[in-house]
Order: structure tokens, then C-alpha cells, then sequence
């Protein structure tokens, strides 16, 4: 039996319970396999992958639930690298939010929605090569970069990679923290990371050992001075850039005012803004 055959005759299963609601056509229903809770504000959830669904790390999709005719979806970068056997996601809880307020209450076993094509501007292919990747990062944006750190394409591509997670409390960053741990000691891919992966945690509204907003950071060269590198140029260093509408403007005029130029994927240059999360 063909995934579109089983997706089409499948019952999907909302919080432990058959829903009434048919698969839109289109989407793939599938299957959670895992939930996991961070903050009230955040929390990470693994599904099953279709066999013939193919993405690029750091490429982002159309998600939903079966609760309606007419299901709500958002974009959601795929956390997972493009080897994994299953999607993960990492995700926000809005109050009230149209998707995320029956988000957060999946289960495993639960039915969640995907469209079947995935799309996005940070991924490999979208860069030229170079010494340095830079992954800015705020919030649920460093989902993608979670992908692309996995991906060992990426470490083809460049020496040293670089992921910035600016959060506002600590409590925010254990994701990323736990992630590059599990990484590090990978028997497949540690031992491609050591010495390559830097992770740069930083928050804002709380004590921690790194603070300040990213962008503030580069600007007063803290960052370069922390890490023991020279500032982003155009000759050596790449820059992708994933969170909130405001950090995603402020931190391409940083890109530009160091020498980079925008990319995309017909047209490779030296950083790439995430467009997923434009609203
Ligand atoms: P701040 O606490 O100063 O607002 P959010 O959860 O609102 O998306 O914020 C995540 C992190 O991004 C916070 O540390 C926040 O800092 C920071 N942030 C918000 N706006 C910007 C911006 N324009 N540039 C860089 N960082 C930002």
C-alpha cells in the first residue's frame, strides 16, 4: 500500500480519541511518537516520517491538527536532519494562538497534519562556501539550525559552525543545550562535530553566564571577542538568520553593515533570512 492510499483511509486520533474530521487531501497524517515540555512557553514533539517525504535540512512546512474541515496551519522549520527516520518540531505555545493552543496538548499516538511539500531559504544550497557559518538564532528559531547541525552536508560545506540562541530566561535554552550535549556524544556524528560545533547561548531577562540581545553583541564585538574571532567579513564567513520579525531585520542590517550580501537559493551569496516566520 502506497503512504497516499494509507493517508487517505486513515482515522486520525486527537487527544487519545478518534476525530471526526477526514485527512484533508494533500497532507500527510502522522503519527506522535514523542512530546516534551520545556516552559509554559515551549515545547519539542517527534512524529513519524512518511518514506517518500524528502526535505533539505533547515527547509520548514505547513503544519496542523484534525480538528476541523478546515484545519489552521503554520510554518514549522523541521528541527530533524534529513537522514532521520522521524520529524521532529520545536514549537511556541501562544494563549489563545488558532494552531498552538491545541498544539501543546498532542500526546503520543495523537494524528498532527502535514503538507506534503517542504520549502525554505536556510539551507546549504542557499550559501556559498566558506570558512564560518553563523546560525542566529532566537527562540523556537533555532529549530532549523537544529536540522542543519545534524546534517554532516553542512560540515562539508564549512569548517567551524557557529549557533547563537538568544532566549529571554535559562529555562529557554535547555533545547539547544540538550541538543548539542546528545550531539557531542553521537557514535555516528560526534566525532565530525568535535572541535567544529561552537554553541554561543546568550539571555536577556535573567542572570546568565552569556547576556545581551545577539544583535547588541555583534555590535559591540563582544561575540568575536568571546569566541577568539576576527568580525563576520565576506571573504570567510556565511550567516542564516532565524527569529522574530524584529531580530530577523536587525540582524541582516548587521550582516550588511559587515559586507555580506543575500542569498537565495537561484542565487547563492554569503547569509540568508528565514521567511517562514514573516507574518
Ligand atoms: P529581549 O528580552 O530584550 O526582548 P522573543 O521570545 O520575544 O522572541 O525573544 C527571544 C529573544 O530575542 C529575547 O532574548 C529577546 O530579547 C530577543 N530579541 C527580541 N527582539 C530582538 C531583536 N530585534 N534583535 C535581537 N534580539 C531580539
Amino acid at each position: 500500500m502506497s503512504d497516499t492510499l494509507a493517508s487517505e483511509t486513515v482515522t486520525p486520533v486527537l487527544e487519545g480519541k478518534p476525530s471526526p474530521f477526514a485527512v484533508p487531501t494533500g497532507c500527510y497524517p502522522l503519527t506522535v511518537s514523542e512530546v516534551q515540555h520545556y516552559t509554559d512557553r515551549l515545547f519539542r514533539f517527534r512524529v513519524t516520517r512518511p518514506r517518500e517525504f524528502r526535505f533539505r535540512s533547515g527547509e520548514f512546512v505547513m503544519i496542523g491538527l484534525p480538528n476541523s474541515e478546515k484545519p489552521v496551519f503554520r510554518a514549522y522549520s523541521i528541527a530533524s536532519p534529513s537522514w532521520d527516520e522521524e520529524l521532529e518540531f520545536f514549537s511556541i505555545k501562544v494563549p489563545d494562538g488558532p494552531l498552538t493552543e491545541h498544539l501543546q496538548k498532542i500526546r503520543e499516538g495523537d494524528t498532527v497534519l502535514m503538507r506534503k511539500k517542504a520549502t525554505g531559504t536556510l539551507v546549504n544550497d542557499a550559501l556559498e562556501p566558506g570558512k564560518r557559518l553563523w546560525m542566529f538564532s532566537t527562540g523556537t528559531g533555532i529549530a532549523p539550525f537544529a536540522s542543519l547541525i545534524r546534517d554532516p552536508e553542512t560540515y562539508d560545506k564549512f569548517d567551524t559552525l557557529i549557533l547563537t540562541h538568544g532566549c529571554r530566561l535559562v529555562d529557554e535554552l535547555k533545547y539547544g543545550q540538550d541538543l548539542v550535549a546528545a550531539l557531542r556524544e553521537d557514535p555516528l556524528i560526534g566525532e565530525l562535530v568535535e572541535g567544529r560545533l561552537i554553541h554561543y547561548p546568550t539571555v536577556t531577562r535573567e542572570p546568565f553566564e552569556r547576556q545581551g540581545r545577539i544583535t547588541d553583541l555583534i555590535t559591540s564585538g563582544k561575540l568575536f571577542e568571546d569566541l577568539g574571532l576576527p568580525r563576520m567579513g565576506p571573504e570567510d564567513d556565511r550567516g542564516m538568520i532565524c527569529g522574530s520579525m524584529a531580530m530577523l531585520k536587525d540582524t541582516k542590517e548587521l550582516c550588511i553593515s559587515h559586507g555580506l550580501e543575500e542569498g537565495a537559493n537561484n542565487k547563492p551569496a554569503q547569509f540568508v533570512v528565514e521567511r517562514a516566520f514573516v507574518d
